[in-house]
């Protein structure tokens, strides 16, 4: 079938807070080491947002930029769709903050997402299917995670609080008749099974109250990730999902551009690209610098692409990621 429409990114911006945590200012926290955290999952820093400091507030700076790189202003924005795994609130969703904070005159729809690490291109696909639709003309979507006021920066959380970091990333995603253009496909899976292997256990509604002494006593707080299993996982499902796109488009691997994978680990992306028989240059990393932000991971990458001419007019972008639940998917995208 031939398109005639399409759903197209026209704006990008990314926002990280200012204050930046090396390896070696972990390594006076808790026992781990540089050499550790760097050989098992690339990271060399990370940005930690103050206290005070939620994932909106993120994520409205990092919506500003990408609005104005498409030339639109707060009115012009019909439908917000907000990611995180760290929201402000446990109700109501972070999506009514941005609402408030981008003094839009109307009262648009704020729609939040909740799929960890693969909440990019959960929300792609939302906001792709509103445009072609034609139910919105222009979507607002932000990515944003504050994970460094829930991880445990103690010894006893070490395996998991050295990966992650802070950030946000914004698309403005509109409907276009540029139909050769856009975000061609977006796969989606999940597979609660695993919902088990990495988790925040706590606040939680099972319970009355839904967080006690007792839960905080016990730690129910923080993360817990089994790595091995998750990283196991992540290895397999991400070439399939990559594969599953090309083979639904009819394109070949050697015809992508660019590799936009979510940044958990650097060794998994290496893997990825390995079984993809592609090489790492047609790959971004930037996980040695913002760690692993989740669902901003992948917009904070297109963003830099961007912005420094890596992506051009033309390029076939893939995209993939793997997370929390376990949810992964990829997106293939003409830019
Ligand atoms: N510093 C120093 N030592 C550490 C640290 C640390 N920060 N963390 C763990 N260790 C120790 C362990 O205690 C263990 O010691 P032992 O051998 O004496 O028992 C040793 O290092 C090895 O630990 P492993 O957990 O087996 O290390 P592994 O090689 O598996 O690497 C890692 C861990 C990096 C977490 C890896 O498993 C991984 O990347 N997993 C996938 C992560 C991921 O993809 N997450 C999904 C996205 S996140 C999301 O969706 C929210």
């Amino acid at each position: 079938m031939t398109r005639t429409r399409s759903a197209i990114i026209t704006g990008t911006g990314m926002y990280v807070p200012p204050d930046i945590y090396t390896n070696k200012d972990l390594e006076k926290m808790m026992e781990t080491s540089d050499e550790w955290i760097q050989d098992r999952s690339g990271i060399r820093e990370r940005r930690y947002a103050k206290d005070g400091v939620g994932c909106a507030d993120l994520g409205i700076e990092a919506a500003r930029l990408a609005m104005a790189r498409a030339k639109v202003g707060p009115d012009d924005i019909d439908l917000i769709i907000f990611s995180t795994l760290t929201p402000d609130y446990y109700f109501p969703g972070s999506g009514v903050f941005i609402q408030e904070k981008l003094g839009s005159s109307k009262p648009i729809p704020a729609l939040d997402i909740r799929n960890q690490c693969s909440g990019f291109l959960y929300g792609l696909s939302v906001a792709r299917a509103m445009v072609l639709s034609e139910q919105y003309k222009r979507v607002l979507f932000i990515c944003a995670e504050v994970h460094s006021h829930a991880i445990n920066l103690s010894t006893a959380g070490r395996d998991v609080s050295v990966l992650f970091g802070d950030g946000a990333g914004a698309v403005i995603i509109e409907g276009s008749k540029e139909a050769e253009r856009g975000i061609i496909s977006v796969h989606l899976h999940s597979d609660g099974a695993h919902k088990d292997v990495l988790k925040i256990e706590a606040p939680s509604i099972k319970h009355w109250p839904m967080m006690t002494a007792k839960m905080i006593e016990e730690g129910m707080h923080w993360p817990k990730m089994e790595g091995r299993h998750v990283y196991k996982h992540a290895v397999k499902r991400m070439p399939e999902v990559v594969n599953e796109a090309l083979t639904a488009n009819k394109i070949d691997a050697d015809d992508i551009d660019l590799f936009l994978f979510h940044q958990a680990n650097l060794r998994i992306n290496e893997a990825v690209m390995q079984q993809m028989e592609q090489p790492l240059s047609k790959s971004y990393n930037n996980i040695d610098r913002y760690g692993n932000c989740s669902s901003a991971s992948i917009p904070i990458c297109l963003d830099e692409c961007v912005r420094s001419g890596r992506i051009k007019k033309g390029d076939l972008i893939c995209m993939s990621s793997f997370g929390a639940g376990f949810t992964w998917g990829s997106a293939i995208m003409r830019w």
